[in-house]
C-alpha cells in the first residue's frame, strides 16, 4: 500500500498551519505558549483529514499531555490507517528567543510502520551513505571518521560533524577535534542537524550524538527517502524509563536499531520553519496571507522539495 499523494498537501498544510500558529509566539520568551499555540493548529488541521491516524509519537502520554498525546485518534475516521508523529515546536527555545531553526514537525506512515518511541534519549548517528558497516553506534569516533573519509574519497581534515553542543558530548566533541575533523555544534534542533547530511550544500558529513528518541524518529523517517544511513539506541537510565519502555513492549534495552526498524512502508514528512533556519525559511506575512516554506518527502514517489506555499490568515 502506499499513502495517496493527496496527502502531501494536507500535510504540508498542517505543519504550515501550526507553524504559522507558533510564529505569533515568537521572540516572546515563552516556549510554553510557543508550544501551545502550535498543538492547537496541528490538531485542529489533523482533525479535518479524512483519515483514521493515530499519534504514536506526540506530546506525551495521556495524564501528561491534554492534545496530540500518544494514542490519540485524529481525523474523520473516513480514510486509511496512519501512524503519526508530530513535533508542534521542534526547537522550543528558538521560538521564544526568535533564533534561526525554530520547525514545526510531522510525518505520517502506513499503520504499524512508525517506531513507538518512549520520551527518552536516543543515541542517534546518520550520514548520506547507503552502506552498512562503513559508520556504527558500536565504532568508536575515530573510526567512524576514518571509514567515512575513506567512503567518502575526502581528508579526515574536511569532515564535518554536526553534534548538539551539551557537556555529554565532551568526550566525543574532543576526539573529533583531536582527529583533525570539524564540528558544527548546534544548540537545539537535532531534527534540522541530522537533516543537514542530506545534501552537500549543508556541508555536514556525519551527525551524531545523544538527542530526543521522538526526534530521533523524526528526522529517520526523512532520511528513509533521502536513502541515508540512521541508527538509534535509546538510552533508558533509570527505572521509571525502562518500566515505560517494557509496558511499550520494547524487550531489548540496549537494542540498536537500523532506519527501516524505526520507520519502513511509505511515508510522508514535513517540516515548515517557524525561523528561518539551515533548512527552510520562517514564516513570513503578507497583507491577510502568510507564506510557509517545507521540506517535504513522500517515500514512494522519492519526492523530497522544499515547498513554498501561502495560506489565508
Ligand atoms: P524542544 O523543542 O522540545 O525544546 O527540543 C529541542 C531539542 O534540542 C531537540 O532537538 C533535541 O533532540 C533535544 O532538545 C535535546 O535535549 P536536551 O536539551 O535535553 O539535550
Amino acid at each position: 500500500m502506499t499513502i495517496d499523494k493527496k496527502y502531501i498537501d494536507q500535510i504540508i498544510k498542517v505543519s504550515s498551519k501550526a507553524a504559522y500558529a507558533s510564529s505569533l509566539l515568537v521572540g516572546k520568551n515563552d516556549k510554553i505558549a510557543a508550544d501551545k499555540a502550535a498543538v492547537d493548529a496541528m490538531r485542529r488541521e489533523l482533525n479535518m483529514l479524512d483519515m483514521n491516524g493515530k499519534v504514536v509519537i506526540g506530546e506525551g502520554e495521556l495524564d501528561e499531555a491534554p492534545m496530540l498525546y500518544i494514542g490519540e485518534i485524529l481525523g474523520t475516521k473516513k480514510g486509511p490507517d496512519f501512524d503519526i508523529a508530530v513535533d508542534p515546536v521542534e526547537g522550543t527555545n528558538f521560538a521564544a528567543k526568535n533564533l534561526p531553526g525554530a520547525l514545526s514537525v510531522i510525518a505520517i506512515a502506513e499503520k504499524g510502520n512508525l517506531f513507538h518511541a518512549p520520551e527518552t534519549y536516543m543515541d542517534k548517528i546518520a550520514a548520506n551513505i547507503n552502506q552498512t558497516n562503513v559508520i556504527d553506534l558500536d565504532f568508536n569516533t575515530r573510526t567512524n571518521l576514518d571509514n567515512l573519509a575513506q567512503y567518502k574519497n575526502k581528508n579526515i581534515e574536511d569532515l564535518v560533524v554536526c553534534i548538539l553542543d551539551r557537556p555529554r558530548h565532551k568526550k566525543i566533541i574532543n576526539e573529533i577535534h583531536n582527529s583533525g575533523a570539524k564540528t558544527k555544534l548546534i544548540t537545539d534542533g537535532d531534527v534540522a542537524g541530522a537533516l543537514l547530511v542530506t545534501k552537500e550544500d549543508f556541508n555536514v558529513d556525519l551527525f551524531l550524538g545523544i538527542g530526543g528518541g521522538p526526534e530521533g524518529v523524526l528526522a529517520a523517517s526523512a532520511l528513509d527517502t533521502f536513502c541515508c544511513f540512521f541508527q538509534g539506541r535509546f538510552i533508558f537510565d533509570n527505572y521509571e524509563d525502562k518500566k515505560r519502555a517494557k509496558n511499550m513492549g520494547i524487550n531489548d534495552l540496549e537494542k540498536k536499531y537500523s532506519l527501516n526498524e524505526i520507520v519502513s512502508g511509505d511515508s510522508i514528512f514535513c517540516a515548515t520553519g517557524i525561523t528561518s533556519g539551515d533548512l527552510v525559511n520562517g514564516i513570513s506575512v503578507n497583507g491577510n496571507t502568510f507564506i510557509s516554506e517545507t521540506l517535504v518527502t513522500h517515500k514512494k514517489s522519492n519526492f523530497k522539495k522544499n515547498i513554498s506555499k501561502t495560506y489565508d490568515i
